[in-house]
């Protein structure tokens, strides 16, 4: 089932994907002025994909590339001949289906290739704009989503929970920072996130999540600079490797936090 809900005037669609017998993961998609934000990963497609058709979307948007912000976007191109935008930077990746690994795709199901087209500074709607934020760090591509006159904002994953146990390889703590701190500059109350949905103290929560990285940040340097190798300091700190680490062969571990910062 996929539960539809407004929130003044963003429409929410929230799925669950079950994780392997260990528990359910949430997955958001919003629809704000015939702008649809992500569209939930290809498992749920026969879920999320009615009531995406019963809904105006004019237009899809991407946070980024991954499969579970994009699994639907090829079929909701097919059926309602909708522009689907994304980052220049993930244009390329778009355009071929997606090479996965075996647990993603158990758990998100596959990408299908599409034709996207580019972000500019802004996407204008009928009733208001959306203004386009670079925040990599969680991925190259990675967007935020802006409405400055209502003050909410679409997340994707950047916020997702205010501290973290694992990242994804090629997952940038450094620079997950500098997004966070590039959205604080911002007015914004609400936010809307991929995984943790309507969040009503988003700047608080935006905060304490940049606090949080920060602190760790500062932990892990003071530690590499005693001469701890990087499994020292990622036992102190995290302890035993969980069991995301083992499932996702590493690709989704606490190690790619602790690396991340000591390169940056
Ligand atoms: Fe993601």
């Amino acid at each position: 089932m996929v539960k539809v809900k407004d929130h003044r005037e963003v429409r929410t669609f929230r799925g669950k994907v079950s994780f392997f017998g260990m528990g359910t993961l949430k997955t958001f998609a919003f629809l704000w002025d015939g702008n649809l934000v992500d569209t939930g990963p290809g498992t749920l497609e026969r879920k999320f994909l009615p009531a995406f058709l019963d809904s105006p979307v004019r237009r899809v948007l991407l946070t980024h590339f991954h499969e579970d912000h994009s699994g639907n976007a090829a079929r909701l191109q097919m059926e309602m001949k909708v522009p689907v935008f994304a980052d220049p930077g993930a244009l390329d990746l778009l355009r071929r289906d997606a090479g996965l690994p075996f647990y993603r795709r158990y758990i998100w199901g596959k990408r299908r290739k599409l034709e996207p087209v580019p972000y500019g500074e802004a996407v204008d709607s009928e009733n208001g704009r959306l203004e386009v934020i670079k925040t990599p760090g969680h991925s190259q591509d990675h967007v935020c989503l802006l409405n400055r006159r209502e003050g909410f904002i679409f997340t994707g994953d950047l916020f997702v929970t205010p501290g973290i146990r694992a990242a994804m390889r090629g997952e940038s703590v450094p620079e997950i920072i500098r997004s966070l701190k590039r959205l604080l500059q911002e007015d914004f109350e609400t936010l809307y996130c991929a995984h943790a949905g309507v969040v009503e103290k988003g700047r608080e929560m935006v905060e304490k999540k940049l606090a949080y990285l920060e602190e760790l940040s500062e932990r892990v340097l003071g530690m590499h600079r005693q001469g701890l190798s990087s499994r020292e300091i990622n036992r102190k700190i995290f302890g035993k490797a969980q069991m995301l680490d083992y499932i996702s062969l590493g690709e989704w571990s606490s190690r790619h936090i602790i690396s991340s910062i000591i390169k940056g």
